[in-house]
């Protein structure tokens, strides 16, 4: 097992690669404890948990919302929760996100922590200390910045997800190599079917690597202020594309990185050879990197983001594999790009 601290203005996170969701019960405090979970995880890993009262909420983006929180709120009532009460997300980044919102607001904020079942909610949705749901349309606009104080990766349990949701994972994965651990990016090229298997040598490596890097720069800027906007390399595009089209988020983001591989190639930032070797790996990872898309639909919802800024959007690009740069793009080259894909 190998710990990294997330170090927040709420306190520190502490981050578990490789512990146990069986030993969920060391890292709780007291005696009121509540457990968030969904339908899939409970029926998977339900007889694991410890014995607390459970919330279970349903599952999918849609599911994302205030009235869902509500939903927690009401049940947490009902269990008489109060400001002692701990309450532990078990699930993916939708349960991740909506765990941390409710924990954060009810009561004015409990103590929580997660324990991340999904290859996404390990490397991404349960470390960095956004907690949030969608709302009207947009990708969480509503929600708080406050860290869990501790995440569980247990990556055995990655063993029951179905074969798209690993590879999904593997494009937050790919993105932190591209934009900040190019040696974690060679690895990934030199042993993606190892990692496709989910070897644990392999796998363990590439969550550790992965996190080490997202909590690095959480670490520097946590409230986004100026380097944190380099982990949204792929996801301007990408959600875009996740609001047209019901595609899962990995697969958005994996297209998202093309494009921002691309705009960067055309900006004379990155080789295209480098662009190319982003293209290559995201298909070995079983990964997109084409789609038919309804082109106006995506602009539209570009034009909607929430980085947008006047008319320029805050774009991430690349000028080397292991390294981003932030530039503002001027929403009229975006649709450029958009319209010659
Ligand atoms: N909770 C996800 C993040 O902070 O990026």
């Amino acid at each position: 097992m190998h710990q990294l601290v997330v170090k927040g203005g709420s306190g520190d996170s502490i981050i578990q690669v490789g512990e146990h969701l069986a030993a969920l019960s060391r890292y709780v405090p007291g005696k009121r404890v509540v457990l968030i979970t969904d339908n899939n995880v409970w029926d998977l890993y339900g007889h694991a948990f410890p014995d607390h009262p459970v919330i279970k909420i349903g599952v999918g983006e849609q599911i994302k919302t205030i009235e869902t929180v509500q939903q927690i709120y009401t049940a947490l009532l009902e269990w008489e929760a109060d400001r002692s009460t701990y309450i532990v997300g078990i699930g993916g980044g939708i349960v991740c996100d909506i765990t941390g919102y409710a924990a954060s607001t009810f009561m004015r904020g409990v103590g929580f922590g997660f324990v991340a079942t999904t290859l996404l909610a390990q490397v991404d949705a349960s470390v960095g200390g956004k907690n949030g749901v969608n709302f009207k349309g947009y990708k969480n606009i509503v929600g708080v910045f406050n860290q869990p104080e501790f995440v569980l990766c247990d990556t055995n349990l990655l063993a029951s997800l179905p074969e798209q949701e690993v590879a999904c994972g593997f494009a937050e994965i790919v993105k932190h190599g591209a934009i900040g651990d190019a040696a974690l990016f060679a690895y990934l090229e030199a042993n993606y079917d190892r990692a496709l298997s989910l070897e644990k040598e392999v796998i363990d490596k590439v969550v550790f690597d992965s996190i080490k890097l997202k909590a690095a720069v959480v670490n520097r800027d946590e409230k986004e202020q100026g380097e944190r906007k380099i982990l949204n390399f792929g996801h301007t595009f990408g959600h875009a594309i996740e609001k047209t089209m019901a595609v899962p988020h990995g697969v958005a983001v994996s297209l998202g990185m093309v494009v921002a591989a691309n705009l960067s190639v055309q900006r004379g930032l990155l080789s295209p050879d480098d662009a190319e070797r982003i293209n290559v790996l995201l298909q070995h990872m079983q990964l997109p990197v084409a789609l038919d898309i309804d082109r106006k639909s995506v602009l539209d919802a570009m034009r909607r983001d929430k980085k947008r800024e006047g008319q320029t959007i805050h774009f991430v690009l690349l000028d080397r594999i292991g390294h981003a740069v932030v530039e503002p793009i001027a929403i009229k080259e975006l649709e450029k790009v958009v319209t010659a894909l």
